[in-house]
């Protein structure tokens, strides 16, 4: 059992401080946390790493040559050529593993062929209405050599762009593996998103094909997802070729000479296709996320540095064994499903379980059904799932067997200390640990996390960096700051998974990354250490918005209203949500013509699903006759974001142009 002790008061001032720093920077602070739960001695016993004076060894070590570290770790990897050097630094591009070739769906498949683990299970999966497929390795491999074929015929080369729009369903995983199998370069389009997000991503990837299915499945109902494709297409793109995956049955239009099915395009090829050696800086993937200007941002990763990343967060964070059954609950189309619903944990021939739907469907118990049904022994989920599970009670998960589970984890937001007391009793059983891990797409792998045999854990603190990230916290000289104090959480170092570059925007990725403080990396959370140099995460510091867990920036709905043809301006914030995290709040001023009503409100909300995706929709729509802004026309967020939150506006208003604006809006609600 993880026995809680604990650990020394913290300074008084460090209530302030935090403070402070929540209101510079309208981050919701944690109140202080005392629990530390150590790691049980019979776990740390079978672990990787078994104690704490381990870690730091190895960390420190890792820090200081941080070179010979990760080359130790790339040795475990398959290279069809080995590296002359192992980082090429020219601040801030970094090149990994240089003369080093490989190919990624070699290490996750061929390589597990010649022993035993040809025939282990590499994925199980359940569909939402119930539908159960395993394939082993051998019929992965197989099924990979055999669409890469696919590829090849629809004239699909290397580095070419291929988007995926598909469910998480085995397909997607194939389909990602077929794609580094032949060099081409994927980039996957989560499910939810609408077509207009797909021919965005498509404008700015150049994709020249693109993977669909023709439906799926979500809480009972069929995701028209060709349909959308039929509508991002409509008007020309660079697309040439649509492959659909039959999954839902459902009526679709094939577009001759553009679109063709997966399962017919398999009989004109055979499975047999050798992995293309690749330089270790070949574009593996791109993946777009929110940042804080209207246009999502492509990060590109590239093949032995991410794999090299994911592979040694798999082995020291989930300490995965044979005999796991490892269950990410991400969608495959975040970063979380690419890095630990597929690449993660073929790499080191583990067994993922994927799950296509929701996770109150049929009723609320779907995830603890499947982890009785299958003995999941390592879950991976997200603090906003956690919170749901809370409000639906416990009773859902008490009919279930929960006894497999032996390691927990959560991913995408701060997680509230009471979720992870609930996770770690409820869920866990009390014996399970917890990796709170933090990390971000631009990453590519997990960054600040315990190490689970290792590092004393402390709900809502994500704990210590991993090996080879050299994390700080900075004020705005970029000085580390001291303990307990807020400031922004900055990585001073380059390592292997880190993006390379914003897909055709060089310019936009030193700007926005790199020239805060020169040579380092800004991930633009804030954060502070305790005493005991533990990371706490306050969240975003910029204009994105973590709602349940997805990345909005808010200048993207910002966009996306202003669009509408009855809206003049629109400011967006978040308010804090219990359950989302966060959630979307927009400020909407009418064009002259117009007036508000309470139709217009659900108009707009379902415009901006239309323009960028469900997940978007603002919660709530607030109509004002202006916005509050600054003498020099700059919209001033800190008010409405305190507006939003029903708090009284306390912050500095001396810039402010026409406090008659305050005023009004503050009456509103
Ligand atoms: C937030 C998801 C606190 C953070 C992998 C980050 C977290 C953003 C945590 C990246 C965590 C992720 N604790 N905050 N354990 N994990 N975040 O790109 O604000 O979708 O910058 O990657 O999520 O979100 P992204």
């Amino acid at each position: 059992m993880l026995q809680p002790t604990s650990c020394p008061r913290l300074p008084s001032a460090f209530a302030s401080d935090i403070r402070n720093f929540a209101m510079e920077t309208n981050i919701e602070s944690y109140l202080i946390e005392k629990r530390v739960f150590k790691p049980a001695k019979e776990f740390a016993k079978k672990a990787r790493i078994k104690s704490l004076a381990q870690y730091q060894k190895i960390y420190r070590e890792s820090i200081r040559r941080p070179e010979t570290f990760w080359a130790r770790e790339a040795k475990e990897l398959t290279w069809q050529k080995p590296w002359k050097k192992v980082l090429d630094w020219k601040a801030p591009f970094a090149k990994w593993f240089i003369g080093g070739q490989l190919n990624l769906s070699e290490n996750c498949l061929d390589r597990h062929l010649n022993g035993w683990r040809r025939n282990k299970a590499a994925i199980i999966w359940e569909g939402e209405p119930g539908e159960k497929r395993t394939l082993t390795y051998q019929q992965l491999h197989r099924e990979v050599c055999h669409f890469a074929n696919v590829l090849k015929r629809n004239r699909i080369r290397k580095g070419d762009r291929v988007i995926i729009y598909l469910p998480t369903i085995p397909e997607a995983a194939i389909a990602m593996l077929a794609c580094a199998r032949i060099g081409a370069v994927h980039s996957v389009v989560f499910g939810g998103f609408s077509a207009d997000s797909i021919r965005d991503r498509i404008a700015d990837s150049g994709a020249i094909a693109l993977i669909t299915a023709d439906g799926s499945y979500r809480r009972g109902a069929v995701v028209p997802l060709k349909n959308n494709v039929d509508h991002a297409l409509s008007g020309g793109t660079t697309v040439k070729r649509v492959i659909v995956f039959k999954r839902a049955g459902n009526e679709i239009h094939m577009e001759e000479g553009r679109d063709v099915w997966w399962h017919r395009e398999l009989e004109y090829v055979d499975a047999n296709c050798e992995p293309i050696a690749v330089a270790s800086e070949h574009p593996l993937y791109i993946l777009y996320t929110s940042g804080s200007t209207g246009k999502p941002k492509g990060i590109l990763h590239t093949t032995g540095g991410y794999l090299l990343g994911i592979y040694s967060t798999m082995k020291y964070v989930f300490d995965v064994r044979d005999e796991d059954l490892f269950w990410c609950t991400a969608d495959v189309g975040w970063v979380t499903g690419h890095s630990y619903v597929v690449y993660g944990p073929l790499t080191l021939g583990a067994t993922t379980l994927m799950y296509e739907g929701a996770p109150n469907w049929p009723e609320p118990d779907r995830f603890w059904k499947i982890v009785e049904d299958y003995r999941v022994t390592i879950l991976y989920t997200a603090p906003t799932a956690i919170r749901a599970f809370i409000r639906w009670g416990d009773d859902w998960v008490k009919k279930h067997d929960l006894s497999s589970l032996r390691l927990l984890g959560s991913v995408g937001e701060p997680i509230n200390p009471e979720a992870w007391m609930w996770y770690h009793k409820t869920i866990g059983g009390g014996r399970c640990p917890i990796v709170d891990t933090w990390w971000q797409t631009e990453t590519g792998a997990i960054m600040i996390t315990p190490l689970p045999g290792a590092i004393p854990t402390k709900p809502g603190s994500a704990t210590l960096a991993f090996f080879g990230v050299d994390a700080a916290v900075v004020n705005e000289r970029g000085e580390e700051v001291g303990a307990n104090v807020g400031g922004k959480l900055i990585i001073r170092k380059p390592w292997p998974s880190m993006l390379r570059t914003i897909y055709g925007d060089q310019e936009r990725y030193q700007k926005q990354y790199w020239s805060e403080f020169k040579g380092r990396y800004l991930t633009g959370d804030g954060a502070r250490r305790d005493r005991d140099g533990y990371f706490w995460i306050v969240g975003r510091i910029d204009d994105v918005l973590n709602v349940a867990g997805h990345r909005l920036g808010t200048s993207e709905i910002e966009s996306a209203l202003v669009a509408h043809t009855q809206v003049e301006e629109a400011a967006v914030v978040g308010r804090p949500d219990e359950m989302k995290g966060q959630a979307v709040v927009a400020f909407v001023t009418l064009k002259g013509s117009a007036s508000p009503s309470t139709r217009l409100k659900a108009e707009l909300r379902d415009h901006v699903g239309i323009h960028i995706g469900a997940i978007a929709k603002p919660d709530e729509v607030r109509f004002a006759e202006a916005l509050p802004k600054t003498r020099s026309g700059k919209i001033m967020r800190r008010l409405l974001k305190e507006i939003a939150s029903g708090q009284n506006v306390t912050g500095d208003t001396t810039t402010l142009e026409d406090f008659s604006v305050l005023a009004k809006l503050s009456e509103e609600e």
